[in-house]
């Protein structure tokens, strides 16, 4: 199994949080000098443009189609030459990502075959996950309040689905993965301590 070093994932439901505080940990790794890429899935290249349509609803496709489209933008957004996270640790930088292939276990499992899905998400793991646990219901009043069309996934049986397929993940990792669970209804700033408590003994 391989394991990327310097890489950290922030995975969770919609809603829970995980954008805010990937956003804060790279400020805080630029505050203090250190080299930092923050990035997200899915991405803003070809195929991640393509995946947002879907869940706008602006095209409609089958589950399957969109679970290989989501490992499809993963296997860019990983590997590309000249904007790829392996390129982007190789030149020394800490890599952050709002969402990795544990999104794709834990949404696209719902709607299909979950060996297919692991099987097309076979991309090496992260050296540092950070699961943002906000309960379902207070995700579906977050994205209530924020407004707007609801997309795709946004259901509250679905999303507390979602979040017990990220539990059993949490509970088989390879062992080179270091995993944080930290409580999302905390206030934004305690999660931000939280998440640099967690990483700062590994030098992160
Ligand atoms: P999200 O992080 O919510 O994007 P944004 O907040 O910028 O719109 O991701 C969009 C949706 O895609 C979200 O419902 C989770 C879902 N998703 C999957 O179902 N599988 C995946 O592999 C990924 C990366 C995301």
């Amino acid at each position: 199994m391989e394991i990327l070093s310097s890489f950290i994932v922030f995975e969770g439901l919609d809603g829970a949080g995980t954008t805010t505080q990937a956003a804060r940990l790279a400020g805080y790794y630029g505050s203090t000098g250190r080299a930092c890429h923050l990035t997200n899935e899915p991405t803003s290249n070809p195929i991640g443009t393509l995946i947002r349509k879907i869940l706008k609803k602006e095209i409609s496709t089958t589950p399957e189609a969109l679970a290989m489209l989501y490992a499809a933008d993963r296997s860019d957004h990983l590997y590309n030459p000249e904007y790829g996270i392996v390129r982007m640790l190789e030149e020394g930088n800490t890599v952050i990502s709002d969402r990795y292939f544990y999104s794709s276990i834990a949404y696209q499992s719902i709607d299909c075959d979950s060996s297919l899905v692991r099987m097309i998400n076979a991309y090496p793991s992260p050296e540092f996950l950070i699961f943002i646990d906000t309960p379902a219901e207070e995700c579906m009043e977050r994205i209530e309040k924020r407004g707007g069309e609801k997309e795709l996934f946004d259901r509250l049986e679905f999303l507390r689905q979602v979040r017990s397929n990220y539990l059993s993940q949490l509970d088989k990792l390879p062992s080179g993965v270091h995993a944080a669970v930290i409580d999302g209804r905390k206030p934004i700033d305690e999660i931000g301590e939280e998440v640099r408590a967690f990483l700062s003994p590994f030098g992160f």
